[in-house]
């Protein structure tokens, strides 16, 4: 859904330290607009439905169903307010003290303009202009849930929100194309950056760390298709996977043995498999007096520890100037004396300083990447070294590879849209020019069920001894490992006897 370059404009905003949507002046009518604009349908939402279609209400659908006169008084109300404020100053104030400012002006204007409105339409008028000025306008309800996991909004009169897995057309609307322009233009405005028809793709996020994508007009045929991808505030913990049946407790043992010995760490798998959930579980592992550094394309993982620096890449400006690629930031991070580095996704070049990183004192590194089993993983890891220009011998690589990977752990969707930690391997050395590995984990599928649903169990493969055990005799965990792969080993004879 989101490009495989998650990219960002430049004075991204940290999570915590929101930029206000107020500090860049919200874009008014002279926006460029998208170059077909269509007038409003003004008929019901029901009459909008295609065959085998519903359509579900998210609370206030503000713009919706309401006439064109609402929206001519609201826009005649609109423009006067930008004409009259400072909306750069409304940044300085907090949401409460900046709903009152407009409160009282727009109060004024509609005293003005003598403009006959009973108290219950100017409380709704107000409403939606504070959604317009202070946030993004019809999206706000969808936003302010945290149940939702998606919203896809294809053109001003659909919006589809991903709820329990399940995609559901909403009656949010817009009033037309350039009001939705508007609330795309005002969110990639945050991240420093524009969308219009001379820049038609861009991505974002928002304040709360939502990834934002948006492809306009001439490129997307029926005006702006806006796709949010909501930031889940709380993510899942090990403790969960394991209830999730993602991975046996034994499993789950295995892995907070591997994040505390420092390990360096490979999580491999395909789009939405779990990586970054995984990672994420990963690094609750690390000690506190630890300094982390974290290199995303966009800032996704919330580590616990208070010991963090965390760094972003940013795609190139309209000029093509100013990329700082994640290769640029692994750089620029071993100078930053690290303890570990966590990289959200190797895709490319970095996977050499990668590598450098780990191999040169900064154990427990970890990193994820896209690849549907371990040795597919460290296979792409080599072919991504070429990407950087380097002609080493792949002999060389692979040393490399295997003098700085400990284990590759892999996650999967399977076919039933179950998430599964399908294999924990290690890489043990090379034999020949070949690199050998050994399992040490693996998920065994074993069946069906009537519902269609994978039955399947986690079993240790025997090896109790596996190469990174002296790491964790000297972490003072060898025990711990030893009796969680035996465990799940007994575990296994019991069931075939
Ligand atoms: N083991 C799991 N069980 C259920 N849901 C999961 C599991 N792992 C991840 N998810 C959910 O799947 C989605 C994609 O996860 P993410 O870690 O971002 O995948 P990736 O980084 O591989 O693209 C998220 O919404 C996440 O909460
Ligand atoms: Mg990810």
């Amino acid at each position: 859904m989101f490009g495989k370059r998650t990219s960002f404009g430049g004075n991204t905003p940290g999570v915590g330290e929101v930029a206000r949507p107020v500090q860049s002046p919200p874009p008014r009518a002279d926006v460029p607009a998208p170059p077909v604009s269509r007038p409003a349908d003004t008929d019901s939402m029901a009459s909008r439905l295609r065959p085998g279609e519903d359509v579900i209400d998210v609370g206030t659908p503000v713009n919706a169903q309401r006439d064109k006169e609402y929206f001519h008084t609201k826009s005649a109300i609109f423009n006067a307010l930008i004409d009259s404020i400072d909306l750069s100053q409304l940044a300085t104030m907090d949401q409460v003290a900046a709903r009152e400012e407009i409160r009282d002006i727009v109060a004024e204007i509609i005293a003005l303009k003598s403009i006959i409105m009973s108290i219950s339409e100017q409380e709704d008028l107000l409403e939606d202009i504070c959604n317009d000025v202070l946030g993004y306008g019809p999206l706000e309800p969808l936003l302010a849930r945290d149940d939702i996991a998606d919203i896809m909004v294809n053109g001003s009169q659909r919006c589809y929100i991903e709820v329990n897995g399940k995609v559901r057309l909403t009656n949010v609307r817009f009033r037309d194309d350039s009001h939705l322009m508007n609330v795309c233009q005002r969110i990639v405005s945050q991240v420093g950056r524009r969308v219009d028809e001379s820049s038609p793709i861009c991505d974002a996020r928002l304040p709360d760390g939502s990834r934002v994508n948006v492809i306009a007009p001439p490129l997307a045929i029926d005006g702006a298709a806006l796709t949010i991808r909501k930031f889940k505030r709380d993510k899942l913990t090990l403790q969960q996977l394991v209830k999730y049946n993602s991975i046996s407790p034994e499993g789950a043992e295995v892995l907070r043995i591997l994040g505390k010995v420092r390990a360096n760490v490979l999580i491999s798998g395909g789009t939405g498999s779990g990586k970054t959930t995984l990672l994420n579980c990963l690094t609750a592992f690390i000690e506190k007096d630890e300094r982390v550094i974290t290199c995303e394309d966009s800032a996704e993982l919330q580590l616990q520890q208070p010991h963090v620096v965390r760094l972003e890449t940013r795609p190139p400006n309209l000029e093509g100037e100013g990329e700082i690629t994640m290769r640029d930031l692994i750089k620029n991070c071993l100078r930053m004396r690290p303890e570990r580095i966590i990289v959200g996704e190797v895709r490319g070049p970095e996977s050499f300083d990668l590598l450098q990183a780990m191999n040169t004192g900064h154990d427990g590194s970890m990193g994820t990447l896209h690849a549907n089993s371990p040795r597919e993983a460290l296979a792409r890891l080599e072919s991504m070294f070429t990407m950087g220009g380097y002609s080493l011998p792949s002999r060389t690589i692979r040393e490399m590879i295997t003098s700085s990977i400990d284990v590759v752990v892999q996650a999967a969707r399977l076919r039933d849209g179950s998430r599964r930690i399908t294999h924990i391997t290690e890489v043990l050395g090379m034999e020949g020019d070949v690199i050998v590995t050994q399992d040490i984990f693996l998920y065994d599928i074993t069946g069906e069920d009537a519902n269609g649903m994978l039955l399947g169990r986690h079993r240790s493969t025997g090896i109790t001894k596996p190469q990174f055990a002296e790491r964790a005799r000297y972490f003072n965990e060898e025990a711990n490992l030893v009796e969680a792969l035996e465990k799940s080993n007994t575990e296994q004879h019991e069931l075939m006897g």
